[in-house]
């Protein structure tokens, strides 16, 4: 199967990010301009953690906190999975499904290059699949 390369390679370079130090409502606020679900947490270029709209929902409203007062670096993931470009889509889906994550960065040399979500992947395979079949009904009526 494909390397992420491959998919970084057709999404959009930017990564959404916010600092640590934001509050929560800060990057819902983000999330939802943007219309994602998940932005890196970076300080001076360097990658801390995920947060997600499942953190929201998790440690802060079911704990009845209110999202002005805590800051992004009280509920992130300070350890998501990273994978490099060179991994397979197969491995990210596994890890996905194995660690139960919406999302996967992608970094080399401890640069990050992007970020996958499950519907990225789901989206890459469905194409794939739809080369595949135009390929195979070609052949079949030349
Ligand atoms: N039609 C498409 O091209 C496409 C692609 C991906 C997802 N979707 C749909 O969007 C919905 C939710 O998708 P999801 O699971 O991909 O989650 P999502 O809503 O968080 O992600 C949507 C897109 O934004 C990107 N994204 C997320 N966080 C980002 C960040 N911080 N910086 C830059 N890009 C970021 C993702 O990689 C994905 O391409 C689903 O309904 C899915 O089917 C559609």
């Amino acid at each position: 199967m494909s390397n992420l390369n491959k998919l970084i390679a057709l999404k959009n370079k930017h990564v959404f990010n916010i600092s640590p130090n934001e509050n929560v409502f800060s990057a819902l606020k983000m999330l939802v301009d943007n219309n994602i679900g998940a932005l890196v947490v970076m300080e001076q270029g360097k990658t801390l953690g995920l947060f997600t709209e499942r953190d929201y929902a998790r440690k802060v409203v079911l704990l009845g906190k209110n999202s002005k007062e805590v800051l992004v670096a009280e509920i992130m993931n300070k350890q998501p999975v990273i994978l490099a470009p060179k991994d397979t889509i197969a491995n990210a889906m596994q890890l996905m499904t194995d660690k139960m994550v919406r999302y996967i960065l992608i970094m080399e040399n401890e640069q990050l290059l992007a970020i996958v979500s499950i519907g990225d992947l789901v989206k890459y395979i469905i194409d794939q699949q739809d080369q595949t079949i135009q390929y195979l009904n070609k052949y079949i009526s030349s």
